[in-house]
């Protein structure tokens, strides 16, 4: 895919086995952590929208390391996708599932990745044309036994659990047919971010890139 085009959610997905999800203070930490997630092999980035550095840290992204493609994460709103929109992100991921999220996002432009928990919200998301959802929160609302149980009614829907994943169960969800990759925050431990420790979120994001996938 050509870095300049806006991915699609399908794309978004199947990049790379963890769409890793971050929450920054600073914006001054957003281009380094940005720089050392591509040099481990993840490119696709959320940013959550749940601190006042958010916006900046989608800007100075969007910006200053091509590599990388950056997306919102928390969008909530058409506010939220139009402010992210124009901070340069090229994809929302949101928590939940409602018709105006999904306006607010086509109206900006950006593919969105949306949030279920339950089958009416997979059914409403399906009904407005979205086949590639978010599972959220994926470990806390019924984990690899739920996924399971939604092939057979939703056996057309790939999803991205989101939520309680970490190195240690990643592979269980990433074995899933219906699984196209996971969410997470582990690849980058607010400690790491804090101290600057590059390097060590490098050898996160290598690690999951790694992670062998069963279907995408
Ligand atoms: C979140 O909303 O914070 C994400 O789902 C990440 O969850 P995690 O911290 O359990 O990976």
């Amino acid at each position: 895919m050509h870095m300049a085009v806006k991915p699609t959610a399908l794309e978004v997905m199947t990049d790379a086995p963890v769409i890793p999800v971050i929450v920054l203070q600073e914006a001054a930490q957003a281009v380094p952590l940005a720089r050392a997630l591509v040099a481990g092999g993840i490119r696709m980035l959320e940013v959550t929208l749940r601190t006042p550095a958010a916006l900046a840290c989608i800007e100075a992204i969007a910006k200053e390391v091509p590599d990388a493609v950056v997306g919102a994460g928390t969008v909530r709103n058409a506010r939220d996708a139009e402010a992210a929109a124009r901070a340069g992100a090229r994809f929302a991921v949101s928590p939940g599932y409602t018709r105006w999220v999904a306006q607010g996002c086509r109206d900006a432009g950006l593919a969105l990745l949306p949030g279920v928990a339950t089958g009416s919200e997979i059914m409403q998301a399906q009904e407005d044309g979205y086949t590639q959802l978010k599972f959220f929160p994926a470990e806390q609302a019924g984990g690899v036994p739920m996924l399971k149980a939604w092939q057979g009614p939703f056996g057309d829907v790939r999803f991205c659990p989101t939520g309680g994943i970490n190195p240690q169960n990643a592979a269980q969800f990433l074995a899933l047919p219906n699984v196209v990759c996971v969410g997470g925050s582990w690849l980058t431990p607010a400690d790491a971010v804090e101290r600057g420790d590059w390097a060590r979120i490098t050898a996160l994001a290598a690690e999951a890139a790694r992670l062998p996938r069963g279907s995408r």
